[in-house]
């Protein structure tokens, strides 16, 4: 579900403007209301939380996005660098809002000595809805057109009905993107040339390294999770050397799990049914196992589903409810077309 960030790609295009924080004189629930941000206007050694206006949905009433930015030393906010992290911009994929709160919980104690900045936006698009005016002012009104952000995490779920481990996409034709998704250590590490319009290809198209995280279920906080991708950021802001660094060398990523891989293919049902998944999430797969059968009402089999390739399940529907051309699961493998080098999605 990418509506909301297509739009992205559109407003970046508009006329550079730069202008100081737009305090607009509003307070709600004692935090200020701005409609534009200058990190120069933000107090350094400290967090700051902010609403951000982003004008009125339908019937006039007005939306407010959480802002919180942890701005370190004065001089660091010009010599660090700036990480981006937004969750939440599909509304029911959750997990990586609670990743920011407990970073931002922890940044508490680190803001007197951070040596850059990190400007988070937990949940980007809470109602699903507004997506034009979401993303006009996320791009312009809180990341200045890409001038206050040097690196982007944007973090997903699956939508609901889906399930799969941690996996991220990540665009290696961009230096640093490599290295992110592999600080991440996920279960799945999809090499991707990316989602026209997502925030993660709008960055990576105006050569910000980011990547997009997918932590598990929609609709559900789950610890293991939500601490895998939180230490996640830590070895990012290490790695950044916005927080001080654990190691002496950097940090070698442990891959002994991690599924790298350049292509994802659907394999979807036919018909509409139950589907009965034979396969479930990270199992290996062989070209043509069986994967899922489709049933009817009445219990017969419509159609059995085959893997492609020899792979693993990366995704599949916990939903056993199915639609006609809706997914019975997700396999991935290393094509051997030259042409998914850069990563695949069938
Ligand atoms: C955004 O930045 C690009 C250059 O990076 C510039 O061409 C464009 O005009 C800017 N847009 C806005 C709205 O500032
Ligand atoms: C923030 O303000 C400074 C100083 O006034 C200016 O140089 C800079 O371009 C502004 N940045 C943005 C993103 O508007
Ligand atoms: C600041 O906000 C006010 C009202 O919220 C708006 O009228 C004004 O145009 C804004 N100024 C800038 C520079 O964005
Ligand atoms: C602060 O971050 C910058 C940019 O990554 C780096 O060059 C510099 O060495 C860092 N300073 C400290 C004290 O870690
Ligand atoms: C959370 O996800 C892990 C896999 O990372 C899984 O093993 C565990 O059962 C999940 N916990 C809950 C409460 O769903
Ligand atoms: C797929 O190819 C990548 C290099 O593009 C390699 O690092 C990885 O180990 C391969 N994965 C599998 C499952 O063979
Ligand atoms: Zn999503």
């Amino acid at each position: 579900m990418q509506t909301f960030s297509r739009i992205l790609a559109v407003f970046a295009l508009l006329a550079a403007r730069t202008f100081a924080t737009n305090f607009t004189g509003d307070v709600l629930n004692g935090v200020p209301v701005i409609s534009y941000l200058n990190l120069t206007d933000v107090p350094s050694q400290a967090i700051s939380r902010y609403y951000l206006r982003v004008g009125e949905l339908n019937g006039g009433i007005p939306l407010h996005l959480p802002v919180m930015v942890a701005r370190g030393t004065s001089k660091s906010l010009d010599t660090g660098k700036k990480l981006s992290l937004t969750a939440g911009i599909h509304g029911d994929e959750l997990n990586g809002i609670r990743v920011i709160q407990t970073i931002f919980d922890q940044l508490q104690t680190q803001v007197s000595t951070l040596n850059g900045t990190v400007i988070a936006i937990p949940t980007v698009n809470p109602g699903g809805n507004s997506a034009r005016l979401l993303a006009y002012n996320v791009w312009n009104n809180v990341w200045g057109n890409k001038s206050q952000v040097d690196v982007g995490l944007d973090l997903h779920t699956p939508s609901s009905g889906d399930e799969s481990s941690l996996w991220c996409y990540a665009d290696f034709r961009l230096p640093y993107v490599e290295r992110l998704a592999k600080l991440l250590q996920p279960d799945t590490l999809k090499i991707d040339v990316g989602e026209p319009g997502s925030i993660e290809t709008t960055f990576v198209d105006n050569k910000i390294p980011a990547i997009t995280v997918e932590m598990g279920l929609a609709k559900r906080w789950n610890t293991t999770r939500i601490n895998r991708v939180y230490d996640f950021v830590n070895r990012v802001m290490d790695d950044l050397y916005i927080i001080p660094s654990k190691y002496t060398t950097p940090y070698q990523p442990d891959l002994s799990q991690t599924y790298i891989v350049t292509t994802v293919e659907d394999t979807p049902s036919k018909y509409g049914g139950f589907v009965e998944r034979l396969v479930l999430v990270d199992q290996p797969v062989t070209k043509g196992q069986a994967i899922a059968n489709v049933r009817n009402a009445f219990g017969d089999i419509l159609e059995t589903i085959y893997s492609p390739d020899d792979g693993r399940m990366f995704q599949s529907p916990i939903d056993p409810t199915i639609e006609p051309g809706a997914s019975a699961g997700q396999i991935v493998y290393n094509s051997t077309d030259p042409e998914c080098a850069d990563g695949c999605v069938l």
